[in-house]
C-alpha cells in the first residue's frame, strides 16, 4: 500500500495517472465524434433521424440484463472520475513544479517548455467551461431556446442556428485539438517511449489525431450555419 502511495506522490505517479485518465477521456471524445457524424445519415423508413435512435440506443443498450440508462451512468460516471483524476494530478504537477522552480538550483523550463504548460492549463480551463456550457445545451436543455427531449437532432439544428453559439463550438472544439495535440506528443515522454522510429511519429501522430478531432467535431455546427442539415 505504501508504495502505491508513494508512487503517487512521485511526478511520476502522477503523470501516469494523468495519461491514464487522459487516454479515457480521448477514447470518449473520438467516440462522441464518430457518433455526431450520424446527423449527416439520411432519415430511413421509421421516419426516426438516425442520431435519435442512436442516442436511444446509448440510453437501453444492455437492457434487461442491466437497467435503462445503467451503462450511460457507468460511462458517465468513469467519465467523471477520469476527468478529477486528470484536473487533480494535473493541479498537483503543477504545484510540484512552482515549488522546484523557486529553488535554488532547479534549472528553469526551457521557453517552449512552459508556453506548451501555459497552454494546456488554460486549453483545460476553457474545456471544462465549455462541456459545463454543453451539458446544459444539449443534454438537460436549459440554455437552449426550444429543447425537446429526446429529439437530439432537433435540438442540435436548433441549437447551432444561433451563430454565435456555433463559432463557440468551434472555438472550444479547437482549445481542445490544442491540448490532445500537446497531450498526445507529451505522453510518449510519460510512457517512456525512447525507441527513435516511434519518437519520428510522435509529432505527425499528435498532429494528425487532433486534425481528424477537429474536422469531425466542426463539421456539424458548420454543416447546420451553411444550411447544409436542417
Ligand atoms: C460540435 C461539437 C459537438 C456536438 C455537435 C455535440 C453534440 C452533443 C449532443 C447532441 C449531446 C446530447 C446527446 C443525447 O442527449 O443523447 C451531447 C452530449 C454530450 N457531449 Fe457533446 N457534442 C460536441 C462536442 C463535445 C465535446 C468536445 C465534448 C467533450 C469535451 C462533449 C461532451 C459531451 C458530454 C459529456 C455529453 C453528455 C453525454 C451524456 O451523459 O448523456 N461534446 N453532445
Amino acid at each position: 500500500m505504501s508504495r502505491v502511495v508513494s508512487l503517487y506522490r512521485s511526478s511520476v505517479g502522477k503523470k501516469s495517472l494523468m495519461a491514464v485518465s487522459g487516454i479515457i477521456l480521448i477514447g470518449f471524445v473520438f467516440g462522441h465524434m464518430a457518433g455526431n457524424l450520424k446527423a449527416f445519415e439520411a432519415v430511413g423508413e421509421s421516419g426516426v433521424h438516425p442520431l435519435d435512435s442512436y442516442a436511444q440506443f446509448l440510453r437501453e443498450v444492455g437492457y434487461p440484463l442491466i437497467p435503462e440508462y445503467g451503462l450511460l451512468w457507468g460511462v458517465r460516471l468513469a467519465l467523471l472520475a477520469a476527468v478529477g483524476v486528470h484536473i487533480v494530478a494535473a493541479y498537483q504537477l503543477w504545484r510540484q513544479s512552482r515549488a522546484a522552480r523557486t529553488r535554488r538550483y532547479h534549472k528553469p523550463d526551457s521557453q517552449v517548455f512552459s508556453y506548451a504548460s501555459r497552454t494546456m492549463r488554460w486549453g483545460g480551463v476553457i474545456i471544462v467551461l465549455f462541456v459545463i456550457y454543453h451539458l446544459l445545451h444539449f443534454t438537460t436543455g436549459d440554455v437552449h431556446p426550444d429543447f425537446e427531449y429526446g429529439s437530439v437532432y432537433q435540438n442540435l439544428v436548433i441549437g447551432f442556428q444561433s451563430v454565435p453559439v456555433a463559432l463557440f463550438y468551434i472555438v472550444a472544439v479547437g482549445a481542445l485539438s490544442l491540448h490532445l495535440y500537446h497531450g498526445i506528443w507529451s505522453v510518449f515522454a510519460t510512457l517512456g517511449v525512447q525507441n527513435p522510429r516511434v519518437e519520428r511519429l510522435r509529432r505527425p501522430l499528435a498532429a494528425g489525431l487532433s486534425l481528424v478531432l477537429f474536422l469531425g467535431y466542426v463539421s456539424v455546427p458548420i454543416a447546420v450555419m451553411i444550411g447544409v442539415l436542417d
